[in-house]
């Protein structure tokens, strides 16, 4: 059966246009744009967007549903965690299934699709960690590649959990240099930091605070760099998640004015979150410990500019919920034993219109930022990150004067905090479209679980 939908009188906002127009929706996708606006369109749906912003659903490629870390796991299920995603006007999210050591790829894969399949309230795709590359590893690589799993992060932290030397990070840039994978990097000197993080416990330092201190942001740039010039030995293209300091920026910018494929992402909590969050009093700052940690607060105008600059190129949550009672806690007394993460997936959508609000980055920019750009990044585009004829019916229909508080009393993620607490904000999303079906209805959930479904990617769309 046919169905149809149409959008009356919205202002259609792209990362290369705003034009006022009607979008007509048929199955489950954009059939068409009409400007002027087509009052021939018949439809067995109407929503008038007088006033609103009609903006392409959010995409967020750094997602940690479920995940097992620091002897807990996040707090949000895919269930839980795609729902609140959908109320903050985001329609597709890239969750990260993990190969854990002395396991392969596959069983990490099919790990992860167990906990997504049937519960997710919108799209969803997957990179993969890859924890433990070795011969047969690499192999698998290409193999995922063919199911749409195109992407696969390696980190320079966490000795002994997630850790590649560099020896296993250049196979397996390697290796994506000729399959057409991208490497996703987190960019940390774990090795230099787990010294100095055995210093400052022994000085007796074991507040939230030092969490920050020890993760130096020279040791962010440092691997930075290492992480480039790896790459481009393998003749490979990199992209860094959660940049958060201004060094580790500037090696970015250096490579990218080299005319290398290298990309970054920043996340919300760095452009409006900063150290002084870590230093709250009474194990507060517990609730803002994640990896790269927030930095002093002078770090967020090179964030700001490389977004403006194109030195940034996408903004993710790296959303990994872990509730303050009885999961932040495990930490008391050893910063060390912190849960890493912070909640967000809800907020990123409108903490990034504050910022057009603010007039730190323009409209378009937003969309860039939050839809087309990850989209293009990892294969998903025009399918998702774009409102046009033929790409997936993922639709927000935006209040741009709606004022807000952000608060854990009225957000939708499983965690008992809001890093966000008491900020308001203008904007807010009304009507979420997931592949044309209504999800969020005038701020009122109607949505299901097992709607969203898995997405297979392609290879990067967005190489020089
Ligand atoms: O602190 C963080 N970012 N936790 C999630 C895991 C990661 O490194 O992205
Ligand atoms: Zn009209
Ligand atoms: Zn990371
Ligand atoms: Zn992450």
């Amino acid at each position: 059966m046919s169905s149809r939908t149409v959008i009356r009188h919205g202002l259609v906002i792209t990362a290369s246009d705003e034009i006022h127009a009607d979008v007509l929706v048929e199955d489950g996708r954009i059939a068409a744009l009409a400007t002027p606006h087509a009052q021939s369109w018949t439809a067995d749906r109407v929503i008038d967007a007088t006033g609103k912003y009609v903006i392409p659903g959010g995409v967020d490629v750094h997602t940690h549903m479920e995940l097992p870390f620091g002897g807990t796991h996040a707090s949000d299920t895919f269930e839980t965690g795609t729902r609140a995603a959908a109320w903050g006007g985001t329609t597709t999210i890239v969750d990260f299934a993990v190969q854990s050591v002395g396991h392969t790829l596959r069983e990490g894969l099919d790990a992860w699709h167990a906990k997504a399949e049937g519960n997710c309230a919108i799209d969803y795709a997957f990179h993969m960690i890859v924890s433990d590359v070795n011969d047969e590893t690499l192999k698998e690589m290409d193999l995922l590649i063919e199911e749409g799993v195109t992407s696969f992060k390696q980190f320079m932290a966490y000795p002994g959990v997630f850790y590649s030397d560099d020896g296993q990070i250049l196979r397996a840039m390697q290796r994506s240099a000729e399959n057409g994978g991208l490497i996703m990097m987190h960019a940390e000197n774990g090795i230099a930091i787990d010294v100095l993080v055995q210093q400052a416990l022994a000085r007796g330092e074991t507040d939230p605070r030092h969490h920050g201190e020890v993760r130096k942001a020279l040791l962010e740039a440092e691997a930075t760099h290492r992480a480039i010039r790896l790459a481009q030995v393998a003749g490979a293209p990199l992209y860094v998640v959660h940049v958060s300091a201004t060094e580790a920026v500037a090696e970015l910018a250096r490579a990218r004015d080299e005319g290398l494929n290298v990309f970054g992402e920043t996340c919300p909590q760095y452009l409006f979150l900063s150290a002084d969050n870590l230093a709250e009093p009474d194990f507060e700052g517990a609730k803002y410990v994640c990896s790269t940690p927030l930095r002093p607060r002078e770090h967020q105008a090179s964030l700001w500019r490389a977004l403006r600059t194109n030195d940034l190129q996408v903004v993710s949550t790296d959303h990994c919920p872990f509730c303050f009672t009885g999961q932040k806690e495990l930490g008391r007394g050893d910063f060390s034993k912190i849960p890493n993460g912070l909640p967000g997936v809800e907020n990123r959508m409108d903490l990034l219109h504050q910022a057009v609000v603010d007039g730190r980055i323009p409209r378009r920019r937003w969309i860039e930022i939050a839809c087309a750009t990850p989209a293009r990044m990892f294969g998903l585009y025009p399918k998702k990150g774009t409102i046009a004829p033929g790409a997936d019916a993922d639709i927000v229909i935006y209040d741009p004067h709606a004022e807000q508080v952000m608060s854990a009393e009225t957000h939708h993620m499983n965690v008992d905090y809001s890093a966000y607490e008491g900020k308001r904000v203008t904007g807010r999303v009304e009507t979420v479209l997931s592949r044309g079906e209504p999800v969020i209805v005038q701020r009122e959930y109607t949505g299901r679980a097992g709607h969203g479904v898995f997405t297979p990617r392609s290879t990067c769309q967005y190489l020089n």
